[in-house]
């Protein structure tokens, strides 16, 4: 099986426009690619959906990927939440990731 290139694009907290390129599956999930390349000081408890530092909004595109229970509950919990927000560390690197859009949100 070979695996293709894709890219997404995302914000950073201080607003500046990232383009990255992943493959499929190169990560368990978002959140570990991120963490990987670009940002240390998020997925705190290593992609359970416990503690909310790996909060993005989604800000054009879709993620078909359900919220599940723990992913609710530790959304209802931070602050800035919109309809648009997931838990990076929740959402499999797959081609539906392809031309995304999101910005990484602050922790408070
Ligand atoms: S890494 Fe902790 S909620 Fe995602």
């Amino acid at each position: 099986m070979t695996k293709e290139n894709y890219h997404f694009t995302y914000y950073d907290e201080f607003k500046k426009k990232h383009h990255t390129d992943f493959k499929t599956n190169e990560y368990h999930n978002l959140m570990e690619l991120l963490f990987d390349k670009y940002l240390e000081e998020w997925g705190d408890c290593k992609g359970r959906a416990w503690c909310g530092t790996c909060h993005i909004q989604i800000i054009e595109g879709e993620i078909s990927e359900k919220i599940d229970t723990d992913e609710k509950n530790t959304l209802s919990k931070i602050e800035g939440v919109t309809p648009k927000s997931r838990l990076a560390c929740q959402i499999p690197l797959n081609s539906e990731l392809n031309g995304i859009v999101f910005k990484i949100m602050e922790t408070s």
